[in-house]
């Protein structure tokens, strides 16, 4: 039997997709109206998902305002009202989308002492959601976010 326990937040935030070593219209081929040059905006829904064993003192997982502390010390603090793009270390290589944001996401809750965290799902839109799932093996903390790939000129 595997319990979990999943908790949400939300935060807005802007962002741009676009890469600079490429023309506008090759961005906008690949991004459309997301490639826009001044951004736009999401209120996004984050979901932390944390699994383990159920502590038989408390009956509970994770003790709720520790894992909130956690998150809000890793991620809230600095991704509330911010640009992706500009404000947060790891998109200065990598494209603010949502795919890459669950990644920096988990990457950024790695070491919470309180249980296991082994999902992080983002609504961007109430339509699109993304989800990254841990797998098995532990993990190390950068492996995930995907740099771009240079090109040859
Ligand atoms: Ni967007």
């Amino acid at each position: 039997m595997k319990l979990s326990l999943t908790r949400r937040y939300s935060f807005p935030a802007s962002h741009r997709l676009f890469r600079e070593d490429w023309p506008d219209a090759r961005n906008h081929r690949a991004f459309g109206k997301c490639a826009n040059e001044h951004g736009h905006g999401h209120n996004y829904t984050l979901e932390i998902t944390v699994a383990g064993p159920v502590d038989p003192s408390t009956g509970m997982i994770v003790n709720l305002a520790e894992l909130d502390d956690f998150v809000r010390a890793r991620v809230l603090y600095e991704f509330d009202h911010a640009n992706l793009n500009e404000q947060i270390p790891e998109f200065r290589g990598s494209i603010p989308t949502t795919e890459n944001l669950c990644r920096v996401i988990f990457n950024r809750l790695h070491g919470f002492e309180h249980g296991r965290i082994t999902r992080v799902r983002i609504e961007e839109t109430a339509k699109n959601s993304f989800e990254y799932v841990a797998e098995s093996a532990p993990e190390s903390a950068q492996d995930h976010i995907y740099e771009f790939q240079q090109e040859r000129s």
